[in-house]
């Protein structure tokens, strides 16, 4: 039932002058959900997760997000929402020009109103669970790419958001960091009841945190179910994408 569905999408478009990247995607991932998006480079899966979080509108279609119109909301009232949803971005988008504390600083000074002694206890609380308490006053640039990813995580997780949207969250990291982002990720659901949207190439990845898998071709959702049922799915596309991880990954 709809009113189940955490996020919920409908017929939703989105177009680029000529160039139309969503032709009418349909989501419903209910509380306490992992759905995970797959599909080609440049398919369309960072346009899709940018929409949930209301920095691109669609052309047509819905978007809820706890019961709102993201695509109708704006100013405060997105604001607002958008203190709710976390968001993991693709490249990791941490302040170069500032401390891991600096940056995880960044977005509590702003909207959480916290005494700097319990601002600094939650920073190193968050630290703590991404095992990278003692990197606290390093530069990103200081940091391997399996711990940006972590700190990148911690800075969404901060603010104890009831969504979090990754956007390739273990891309370019080794297995064993592949594992501990993952591993984080199911705790974030299994701990405080996260619901979320991961868009993933990474099949180790997938497994770990997926709970449904929607393939996404040509603009549209070609394929949902379980990891499994997706990668014997009988379509050219996937057959394609299934069988170059596998030779990539071997
Ligand atoms: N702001 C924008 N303005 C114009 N075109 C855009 C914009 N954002 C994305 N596009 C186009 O939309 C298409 C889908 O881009 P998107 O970033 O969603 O791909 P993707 O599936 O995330 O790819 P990748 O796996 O490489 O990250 C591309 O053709 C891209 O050029
Ligand atoms: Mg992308």
């Amino acid at each position: 039932m709809t009113e189940q569905s955490i996020i919920q999408l409908r017929d939703l478009k989105k177009a680029f002058g000529a160039i139309e990247v969503l032709k009418g995607i349909n989501l419903d991932v209910p509380n306490n959900h992992c759905a995970v998006v797959m599909g080609g480079s440049g398919s369309g899966k960072s346009v899709l997760i940018k929409n949930i979080v209301g920095l691109l509108k669609p052309d047509s279609g819905s978007i809820s997000v706890l019961g709102k119109r993201v695509d109708l909301i704006q100013g405060d009232e997105l604001d607002q929402l958008r203190l709710s949803i976390g968001y993991l971005f693709q490249s990791g988008a941490l302040f170069d020009s500032m401390t891991v504390s600096e940056n995880l600083m960044f977005f509590l000074e702003r909207h959480l109103n916290l005494s700097p002694k319990e601002a600094n206890d939650k920073i190193m609380q968050t630290l703590e669970w991404v095992e990278l308490p003692e990197k606290l006053n390093d530069y990103p640039a200081d940091l391997s790419g399996g711990q940006k990813k972590r700190i990148a995580l911690a800075r969404a997780v901060i603010m104890e958001p009831k969504i979090l949207l990754y956007d390739e969250p273990t891309t370019g990291l080794d297995p064993v960091s592949v594992r501990m982002v993952s591993d984080l990720i199911v705790r974030l659901q299994a701990e405080r009841g996260i619901t979320s949207v991961a868009i993933t190439h990474d099949l180790l990845c997938a497994e770990i945190i997926a709970d449904s898998v929607h393939f996404l071709q040509d603009g549209q959702f070609v394929a949902s179910g379980s990891l499994e049922e997706i990668s014997r799915f009988d379509h050219p596309a996937i057959a394609t994408f299934f069988g170059n991880e596998t030779s990539h990954a071997s």
